[in-house]
């Protein structure tokens, strides 16, 4: 349950700066997520917004400002943060259903249900038939999909996921897109979801953010209905707003 007010963010990005070295890589960034928001970050490669994904976890510390999760100020890695990495970082001397399981396996004893929802995960994102595989045996997107199963077995509260499915095929992406919509809904998950696509961008969020050279530049509310679906796509509402993120991330670059 929620303890913060109604009127905080469950995510406050404040003056977040962080550099590798001289230079800012994140430059005093600020940025609410409410609770149970999708946001999306859109950005050319290299402008920071995998660091500032980690910043947002607790993997980073920033050098001056903060970030804060239900009110509380990140000091490492957050609890409850499901975290899926732009490479899909899955352990080769274990199955697939056991690299589903290793956020709990690590925490504590696992107990048969636990295992029915690694089971019940692969389902959904179409592996159900691949648990007793290792990853060497899976192909790149299917690795993807391994590691947003991973991410969700926890149920967090908050889901950063860092270009899950930029390896995938155009439909599996749809499909996949649809899965973790309905899965964020049901379970009321507040995201932060990082992509270079603009559809995708528009297709999943609430709101969108365009990040250039370490700095937020646009911010777009995303006004179309929910549950989305792929009518949607072909639509004016979708397309106006996709041709406004375009033109916002040309004059930001
Ligand atoms: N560990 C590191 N040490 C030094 N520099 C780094 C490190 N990680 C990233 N950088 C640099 O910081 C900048 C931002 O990197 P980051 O990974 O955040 O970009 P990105 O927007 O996620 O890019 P992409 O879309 O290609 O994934 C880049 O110039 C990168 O070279
Ligand atoms: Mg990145």
């Amino acid at each position: 349950m929620s303890t913060e007010p109604a009127t905080k963010p469950f995510v406050a990005i404040e003056a977040v700066h962080f550099g590798y070295g001289e230079e800012a890589t994140v430059d005093r960034i600020d940025w609410a997520i409410p609770r149970g928001a999708f946001h999306c970050l859109v950005g050319r490669s290299g402008c920071g917004k995998t660091t500032l994904l980690k910043l947002a976890a607790g993997l980073l510390l920033p050098q001056e400002g903060c970030v804060r999760i239900g009110g509380a100020v990140l000091t490492g890695p957050g609890e409850r943060i499901g975290f899926v990495f732009q490479q899909p970082t899955l352990l080769d001397w274990l199955s697939v259903l056991d690299n589903v399981l290793l956020p709990l396996s690590l925490k504590r004893g696992l107990r048969s249900e636990d295992r029915e929802k690694a089971h019940a995960l692969l389902d959904l994102v179409s592996l159900g038939d691949y648990a007793q595989r290792y990853p060497w045996q899976l192909s790149g997107g299917q690795q993807s999909r391994v590691a947003v199963a991973r991410a969700l077995i926890t149920e967090p509260d908050l889901l950063l996921l860092d270009e899950p499915f930029a390896a995938l095929d155009a439909l599996t992406r749809e499909e996949l897109q649809d899965d973790l919509l309905a899965l964020c809904a049901h379970h009321a998950t507040t995201v932060l979801f990082v992509t270079h696509d603009i559809g995708e961008a528009v297709y999943l969020a609430d709101r969108v953010a365009i990040m250039a050279a370490g700095r937020l530049h646009h911010e777009m509310a995303v006004d179309l209905p929910r549950p989305r679906g792929r009518e949607l796509r072909y639509g004016q509402p979708f397309n106006a707003l996709c041709r406004e993120l375009r033109r916002a991330m040309d004059a930001a670059s």
